[in-house]
C-alpha cells in the first residue's frame, strides 16, 4: 500500500462528506431500520424515545460499521442491521451515561433526563437496548451476539473503572487504556469484527479488523478528552472541562501529572488546580480563573500537543491493522475516517 496513505501526520484537512459518501446510501437505509425499531406504547417512553431519535447524530458507529464492511467484502442487509444495532447501543449507553455524569444537555439538547428525570432515560436506554437484541435476534448469527453481548460487559466494565478511578490523582495510564478500550473502543471494534465475521474472513483477518477498531476508538476517546479542554460549550453541544468537573482525569491530565515530579512545586499547583475543579459548588468566577490557570499550566508542557501526538499514534497502529484489505473506497475511507477523528473540534 503506498505510504502516504497511512500517512496520519497530514494535516490536509479531511472532507468529512467524502468519508460519507461510499455508503451514503446505505446509511439512509440504517435510518430506516432506526426508525423501524418498534415504538413503546407507553406515552412516556415513545416521547423519550422519539426525542432521543428525533435527533440526526453523526452516525459515527454505524459509518465505521459500513465502511468495514465494504473495506472487507460487501454490504447487505444483515451488514444494514449491525450498523443500526450499534447505533442502538451507542445512544442506550448515552442516556445511561447522562445519568452518570448528571448531564443536562447533549448535541446542544436537553437530555431526557433532564425532560423526564433518571428513571426514564435509564428506562429508555434499556428499551433500546432491547430493540437492538431483537434485531440481532432476528440475524441468527451466535457469534454477532456474543460480539455485541461481549461490547455490553466492556461498557458496564469502563464505567465502573471511571467510577473507580475518579477523584484520585493516582489514576495510571493502565487503568486510563482498560477504561478507554472498555467504554469506547469496545463498540468501534465490534463494528469491524462483526464486518469481517459477515464477510466470512478468516479468523486472523477478523482478528486484525477487530484491532483496528480498538485502535481507532482509543484515538477517538484521547481527541474527545483533548476537546475537553481546546473545543467550546458552543461547539461542544456541553459545558467545557466536563470530564474534570465530574472528577475524570483524562490524556491531557496524565500527561501534566507525568511530566512534573511529584512534590514539586509545579505538580503541587497542578494537583491544586485540579482539586478545585473538581468542586462543583464553587463560585463560576473562581471556576473560570482555575480552568484559565490549569490550560495555561497545559500549554506550559505543550501537554496539548502531546495528546495529539499520542491519538495519532493510535491511528497509525489501526490503519497497518487493515493494510491487509485490498485497496478500495472504502478503505480509503476507513483510513480517512481516523485522519478526521484526529481533526475533529467537536
Ligand atoms: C460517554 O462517555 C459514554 C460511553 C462511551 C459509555 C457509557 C456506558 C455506560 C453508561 C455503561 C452501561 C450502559 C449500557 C447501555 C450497557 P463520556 O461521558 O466520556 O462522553 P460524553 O461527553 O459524550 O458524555
Ligand atoms: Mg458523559
Amino acid at each position: 500500500m503506498p505510504q502516504a496513505q497511512l500517512d496520519t501526520s497530514n494535516k490536509t484537512p479531511v472532507n468529512v462528506d467524502e468519508i460519507y459518501t461510499p455508503v451514503q446510501d446505505d446509511l439512509v437505509k440504517v435510518q430506516e431500520s432506526l426508525r423501524q425499531i418498534v415504538p413503546p406504547e407507553t406515552e412516556l417512553l415513545a416521547n423519550s424515545i422519539a426525542h432521543t431519535m428525533q435527533v440526526r447524530g453523526k452516525l459515527f458507529r454505524p459509518l465505521l460499521s459500513l465502511l468495514a464492511s465494504g473495506a472487507s467484502g460487501k454490504i447487505d442487509d444483515p451488514h444494514i442491521e449491525t450498523a443500526a444495532v450499534a447505533e442502538l447501543i451507542h445512544v442506550a449507553t448515552l442516556l445511561h451515561d447522562d445519568v452518570l455524569d448528571k448531564s443536562d444537555m447533549r448535541r446542544g439538547r436537553s437530555t431526557v433526563r433532564a425532560l423526564w428525570g433518571n428513571r426514564v432515560s435509564i428506562l429508555s436506554g434499556d428499551y433500546l437496548l432491547a430493540q437492538a437484541s431483537l434485531k440481532l435476534s432476528r440475524l441468527n448469527n451466535c457469534r454477532l451476539v456474543s460480539i455485541f453481548a461481549t461490547v455490553l460487559s466492556n461498557l458496564c466494565e469502563g464505567e465502573v473503572e471511571q467510577v473507580r478511578a475518579s477523584y484520585n490523582l493516582d489514576v495510571n495510564w493502565e487503568n486510563y487504556f482498560k477504561k478507554s478500550i472498555c467504554k469506547t473502543a469496545s463498540l468501534f471494534s465490534a463494528c469491524c469484527e462483526s464486518a469481517g465475521v459477515l464477510n466470512c474472513h478468516t479468523e486472523s483477518e477478523i482478528q486484525r479488523l477487530k484491532l483496528f477498531g480498538e485502535k481507532f476508538g482509543i484515538a477517538f476517546q484521547i481527541i474527545d478528552d483533548l476537546l475537553d479542554y481546546t473545543s467550546s460549550a458552543q461547539a461542544l453541544g456541553k459545558p467545557v472541562l466536563d470530564d474534570l468537573k465530574n472528577g475524570i482525569l483524562n490524556a491531557p491530565i496524565l500527561i501534566a501529572l507525568e511530566t512534573f515530579p511529584k512534590g514539586s512545586n509545579e505538580y503541587q499547583k497542578l494537583q491544586g488546580l485540579i482539586e478545585s475543579l473538581f468542586q462543583s459548588e464553587m463560585e463560576p468566577n473562581d471556576q473560570v480563573a482555575s480552568q484559565q490557570e490549569l490550560l495555561a499550566l497545559l500549554d506550559n508542557i505543550d501537554a496539548i500537543e502531546k495528546t495529539q501526538v499520542l491519538a495519532e499514534r493510535y491511528v497509525r497502529e489501526a490503519c497497518e491493522a487493515i493494510a491487509f484489505l485490498p485497496d478500495s473506497p472504502y478503505r480509503q475511507a476507513l483510513f480517512d475516517l481516523t485522519c478526521y477523528a484526529t481533526q475533529r473540534q467537536h
